[in-house]
């Protein structure tokens, strides 16, 4: 059996995963999932690249450790690990590079590179741009900012180990323009004059200004860069200098890496010359994605403008998500991700084209035959040819797309063929076949026959991107019952079912979207977690400007009686206020309070207020001070609080 081994980036755990990352890892399955159905025995590996500073940074202001932070963040509930079971991921292996194998694989690795020479001692003096965990010389900014992200970068100087990349530059030029190493080819053009033309400089490869990452073993103050770790996942998960996993030398490697297009710099050139230097082979494969967009922007956890997968899944299901992300954007460009097409493409090709085809047909055979189908049947030539013929070719025209990591084009074939059979049974008119079934049975029989095994095809094809349906569809047309009927050597077969096959009618797989409603229930949804990500409770920092004594004095603070408390005729925010200040006369006051408190509420509380403010008019009443109350703010909502003393404090003490 071919042994294929396909991998995701891994995940830098800094903050929640998106629907970006939920992308990339649904099209990585789909493809392990697609391999799995041809019969290749498949290792699927993805997991967390948990080092760096930014790591370390964010765990320093979550009061957490860094491995507390990240073990929040991957294994916690609601953490990566979950977000992966619930989107149906099938991953044979997850790797975190803080996993001890890995650590020690690492170490080996930096060991070999330095021992043949390629590692060398150095001084690095440029920039960094923190959030990219990149270094830059002053050539390759743009603008003056990282040409990553765009972002500021700062000054950086320190001795450091530097790897000779410079050493690789003519290999990997050849590697990139002379072999389909990385696809799509766009993005070779991208790299070989952004990177090699102007020139290949060694790669500054430890840090000595922060501890969170795997010490170089033989001069433990400098810790590997972050991307070495990271790249090397994809041979340390295999067994690569360790005993954890022994799959490495057993053809699992080369394996193909499917990777996001801002990360395909050190997948197609840092990736490889590390392998060479190493001596091992190089992937079979690079491929960079596209990014999922929002409003034109890549969604960014620090822009505020990620979209959840945990929400989409709840309230879609979890296979209609996943076939929207796959179906929609083509895999290797940019594509502008909206709920409206979300839903759109849910009405449309799953309730609609795929939804319908299936419920017509099951409920079609069960009323005219009783849920099962007679042996005689009659097929019509010219009538039938074109969707069989279009049936029979499905799976190759499926297959060469989904070679060339067309995961779009491959679901677009399927579903011509889905939109080919509903106009079959528009032509065919099976309700007025059924109006004469002693004349018209075979015929109607034969219709129905044709329309399953097309179910059937489709349903297997579309295993990868919707499993769950994909069975549930192959059960309603009786096919699973029978194993054979299943496989993807059956899907390149046209009359594999029985011709006196049953089916089983079932729930209504993709139930139509009120597009209205769950807009506005997103929304919601939406003004609800930003609501929830603000801080749970903000006071306002204090007041730098200071104040001298003696003008502070001069407030006159006293304890206040409230005799009586009434709201403010026209005014939904003013109370008014008679107080017994001690001076035996009443003072009225007025407070914008009424949002937070109901005046009789407040009748015989002991206050605090200044009461050597001029006097003011609001609402053509008289205030002569001004009350003193306690203001925070608690999940973006202020609240106000009255400052309450204890009422054996008499009207008219001075406070001080
Ligand atoms: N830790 C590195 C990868 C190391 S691999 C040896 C990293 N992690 S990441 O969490 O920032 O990104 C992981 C993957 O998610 C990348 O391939 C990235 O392109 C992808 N995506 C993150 N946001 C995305 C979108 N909005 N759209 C599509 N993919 C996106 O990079």
């Amino acid at each position: 059996m071919e042994k294929y081994f396909i991998t995701t980036p891994i995940y830098y755990p800094s903050d929640k995963l998106h629907i970006g990352h939920t992308y990339c890892t649904v099209a990585t399955d789909a493809l392990a999932r697609y391999k799995r159905l041809q019969g290749c025995d498949v290792l699927f590996l993805t997991g967390t690249d948990e080092h760096g500073q930014k790591i370390e940074d964010k765990a320093r202001e979550a009061g957490k450790t860094p491995q507390e932070f990240v073990d929040s963040i991957v294994s916690a509930p609601g953490g990566v690990l979950d977000l992966w079971k619930l989107m149906n991921i099938s991953n044979d292996r997850f790797i975190r590079t803080t996993d001890s194998y890995h650590v020690k694989s690492i170490q080996l690795i930096f060991r070999k590179m330095y021992d043949n020479g390629d590692i060398y001692k150095g001084k690095y003096v440029g920039k960094y741009c923190k959030p990219c965990e990149s270094f830059w010389t002053e050539t390759q900014l743009k603008d003056g900012k990282c040409p990553d992200c765009g972002r500021e970068v700062q000054d950086a100087e320190e001795e450091a180990y530097f790897f000779r990349l410079s050493k690789y530059a003519d290999k990997i030029q050849d590697l990139l323009e002379n072999t389909d190493f990385l696809e799509p080819r766009s993005r070779v053009h991208e790299m070989v004059n952004n990177f090699i033309k102007p020139g290949l400089e060694d790669l500054c490869v430890s840090r000595t200004s922060f501890t969170w990452g795997i010490p170089v073993d033989f001069d433990p103050k400098h810790v590997v860069y972050v991307w070495i770790d990271a790249l090397a996942n994809y041979i340390t998960a295999l067994g690569y200098g360790n005993d954890k996993y022994n799959d490495y030398d057993k053809g699992w490697w080369p394996g193909v890496n499917i990777v996001g297009k801002e990360i395909v710099r050190f997948h197609s050139i840092i990736w490889p010359a590390i392998l060479m230097s190493l001596g091992e082979p190089l992937p079979k494969k690079v491929f960079g994605h596209g990014w999922l967009m929002l409003d034109g922007g890549k969604m960014s956890k620090s822009k505020g403008n990620v979209v959840d997968p945990y929400l989409l899944a709840e309230k879609f299901g979890v296979d209609a998500l996943r076939f929207f992300l796959l179906r929609t954007f083509p895999f290797g460009s940019d594509g502008n991700f909206s709920n409206e097409l979300l839903i759109q493409t849910i009405n449309v090709d799953l309730a609609n084209d795929l939804g319908n085809l299936l419920s017509r047909t099951v409920s079609m055979v069960g009323k005219y035959f009783d849920g099962q189908l007679p042996a005689e049947q009659r097929f019509q030539g010219e009538m039938d040819d074109e969707l069989v013929a279009m049936v029979k070719g499905l799976r190759d025209r499926y297959e060469a797309q989904m070679e060339k990591f067309a995961i779009h084009n491959a679901l677009a074939e399927i579903f011509k063929v889905i939109g080919r059979a509903n106009k079959y049974i528009d032509e065919n008119t099976p309700w007025v076949l059924a109006k004469d079934m002693e004349a018209n049975g075979p015929r109607l029989a034969c219709v129905m026959y044709n329309l399953l095994e097309t179910l059937r095809v489709c349903a297997i094809l579309l295993t990868p991107f919707i499993p769950t349906s994909s069975a549930e569809i192959l059960r309603q047309i009786g096919a699973s019952a029978d194993g054979a009927s299943c496989t993807w050597e059956s899907a390149g077969q046209w009359a594999v079912l029985p011709k006196t096959v049953s089916v089983v009618r079932g729930e209504n797989l993709f139930p139509r979207i009120d597009m209205d409603k769950a807009l506005a229930e997103l929304e919601e949804a939406a003004a609800q977690a930003r609501k929830a990500a603000l801080p749970a409770l903000e006071v306002e920092p204090q007041t730098e400007e200071k104040v001298d004594f003696d003008t502070f004095c001069k407030s006159d603070f006293r304890a206040v009686k409230v005799k009586a408390c009434e709201n403010v005729k026209k005014s939904a925010k003013l109370l008014k206020f008679t107080l017994d200040d001690g001076t035996g006369a009443d003072r009225q006051i007025l407070s914008g309070i009424a949002t937070y408190y109901k005046p009789e509420e407040l009748v015989g509380k002991t206050l605090m207020a200044i009461v050597n403010l001029p006097p003011r008019k609001m609402m053509g009443l008289e205030s002569n001070g001004m009350l003193i109350s306690a203001v925070h703010t608690e999940q973006g909502e202020e609240r106000l609080n009255l400052l309450m003393l204890d009422d054996k404090i008499p009207a008219g003490a001075k406070m001080c």
